[in-house]
C-alpha cells in the first residue's frame, strides 16, 4: 500500500470513530518526530503491538479488501513480562470491504459491532489441526445466546449486537452495502497476528508499503523500523 493511502485512511478512521465519541491513547495521532521527541519508555507498546494497522490482505484496492485497526491492548503468550491474558482492538470496516476468510488456532474473539452500519459476518466451520475449512453445522455464540449454524451462513451483526468466535469458527466479513461504514471492537485472548492468523484462500496479513510521501503515523509493526528502540 502506498503511504500516502495509509495516511489517508488513518485520518478518516479518526475523523469517523470520533464522530462516534470513540478515543484512543494520544499517542496515536503522533507523527515520528513526536516519537522520536518522546523520552518515556515506550517498549511495552513496541513489544505488544498496541497502535494503527493497516492492511489490503496483499490486494491492489484497500476499500475492496482491507482492514485497518488500532491495537489498544494486547499481552504476550508464554511470556513472564506480558502475563495480560487478553487483548482489544477497535476496527473500521467500509461497506463491501472484505477482511478475508481465515480462522485462528489459538484466539478466541468476541467482534461487536459498536456504531455505525451493519457488519456481515459469513462463517465456516473450520478445522484448525488441518489448517482448512471443512464445511458442515455448528453451534455459536451471539448475543451470549447459542444458535446452530451451517457453514458458509451470514450473520448481521447490527450496532450493540457481537458474536463469540472460537478456532472452528473461520470468518469472513465486511460492511453491509448501504448501511456505511461500521465500528468495530474486538475483544480477545492475547493477539499474534504474525503466527495465530490461518488464512484458508492465501491472504497476506502484512502488506509492504511504498514510501511516496512522509508518514503522518506510525503502524505498530513499524516502531522499531523508524524509531531504532
Ligand atoms: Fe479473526
Amino acid at each position: 500500500m502506498k503511504r500516502s493511502e495509509i495516511n489517508r485512511v488513518i485520518d478518516e478512521a479518526r475523523e469517523f470513530w470520533g464522530s462516534l465519541g470513540f478515543l484512543l491513547p494520544p499517542y496515536a495521532v503522533w507523527d515520528l518526530d513526536a516519537w522520536r521527541a518522546c523520552c518515556d519508555d515506550w517498549t511495552e507498546i513496541f513489544d505488544l503491538g498496541i497502535g494503527w494497522d493497516v492492511t489490503s490482505f496483499g490486494e491492489e484496492d484497500f476499500l475492496k479488501c482491507g482492514l485497518l485497526l488500532y491495537t489498544l491492548r494486547n499481552g504476550k503468550l508464554g511470556s513472564v513480562q506480558y502475563p495480560k491474558p487478553y487483548a482489544e482492538k477497535i476496527m473500521m470496516v467500509r461497506e463491501g470491504q472484505v477482511t478475508p476468510r481465515h480462522f485462528h488456532w489459538h484466539k478466541r474473539e468476541d467482534i461487536i459491532n459498536r456504531g455505525g452500519g451493519n457488519l456481515v459476518i459469513e462463517l465456516f466451520r473450520a478445522d484448525p489441526s488441518a489448517n482448512r475449512v471443512c464445511g458442515g453445522p455448528f453451534s455459536i455464540s451471539v448475543n451470549g445466546i447459542r444458535r446452530q449454524m451451517n457453514s458458509g451462513e451470514k450473520l448481521i451483526l447490527t450496532p450493540g449486537e457481537s458474536v463469540a468466535l472460537e478456532p472452528i469458527h473461520a470468518h469472513k466479513f465486511y460492511g453491509e452495502p448501504g448501511s456505511g461504514p461500521s465500528m468495530i471492537g474486538e475483544v480477545s485472548m492475547v493477539n499474534d497476528d504474525v503466527n495465530d492468523n490461518c488464512f484458508v484462500d492465501g491472504a497476506i496479513r502484512f502488506v509492504p508499503v511504498i514510501e511516496d510521501e512522509p508518514p503522518r503515523y506510525l503502524l505498530a509493526c513499524e516502531y522499531r523500523q523508524f524509531l531504532k528502540g
